[in-house]
């Protein structure tokens, strides 16, 4: 398989500082709501890095839940690796890949639980199975066969058939990230590419552009 000739042209859009925002949170909105125009599968999902108790760095997806004026939301079990990552270390990078429009946005910043409440008035909107599924999983830990993750599936839902309220696992929960730093990346020709940096310096944002 020979990976070296695969290139793209980037060349539909551009991004400069008269353009953007004066502030990141509606700058990301727009771009967001854009690319949400596409009707693309999955067009909230997020990259998150987190790094482990030996300094690895661990990465995988989930679902943007909600863009807050302070932060990003997504929902987790506390207790899976990632939670136990986030319990050590808050820092967290989150990424967006929107290859339609030829951009990507890079965040980074802390993580804090949100309310017990909040969470539970999101996991209430959840499709039954989605909620036995979050209750039956010990996200992250080893099990020794998928018939045993069934029954445990199984089980839950013979407890709380659909149509009866399931209770939200007290592990399980939303994450509001705080961003400290968001980079976004326009692709151009030639590769000389937009990336126009916000950092964060107390109340306010400095904007500033990088080198592709
Ligand atoms: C499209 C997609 C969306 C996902 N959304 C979530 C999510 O919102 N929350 C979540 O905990 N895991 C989600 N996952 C699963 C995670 O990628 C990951 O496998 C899981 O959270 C366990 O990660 P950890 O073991 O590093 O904690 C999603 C995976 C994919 C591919």
């Amino acid at each position: 398989m020979d990976l070296k000739n695969i290139r793209e042209t980037y060349k539909f859009n551009s991004l400069d500082e008269q353009e953007i925002s004066d502030n990141p949170f509606t700058q990301f909105t727009k771009w967001f709501e854009a690319y949400r125009k596409l009707e693309v599968k999955d067009s909230n999902a997020m990259a998150i890095a987190t790094v482990d108790a030996q300094g690895i760095p661990q990465n995988r997806i989930v679902l943007l839940k909600e863009i807050r004026s302070e932060g990003l939301v997504f929902f987790t079990n506390y207790d899976s690796d990632k939670g136990e990552q986030l319990r050590l270390n808050p820092n967290i990078s989150a990424l967006f890949f929107w290859r339609e429009q030829e951009r990507q946005v890079r965040i980074t910043g802390k993580v804090r639980r949100i309310e017990k409440e909040e969470s539970i008035e999101y996991f209430r909107t959840r499709p039954h199975l989605s909620k036995i599924g979050a209750a039956a999983s010990n996200q992250s830990k080893h099990i020794e066969s998928r018939a045993a993750l069934e029954a445990k599936f199984n089980a839950f839902n013979e407890q709380y058939p659909d149509g009866t309220d399931v209770p939200m696992p007290s592990k399980w929960g939303g994450y509001i990230i705080a961003p400290e730093l968001f980079e976004f990346w326009q692709g151009r020709e030639g590769r000389l590419h937009d990336r126009l940096l916000f950092s964060k310096d107390k109340n306010s944002w400095n904007i500033s552009r990088i080198q592709p």
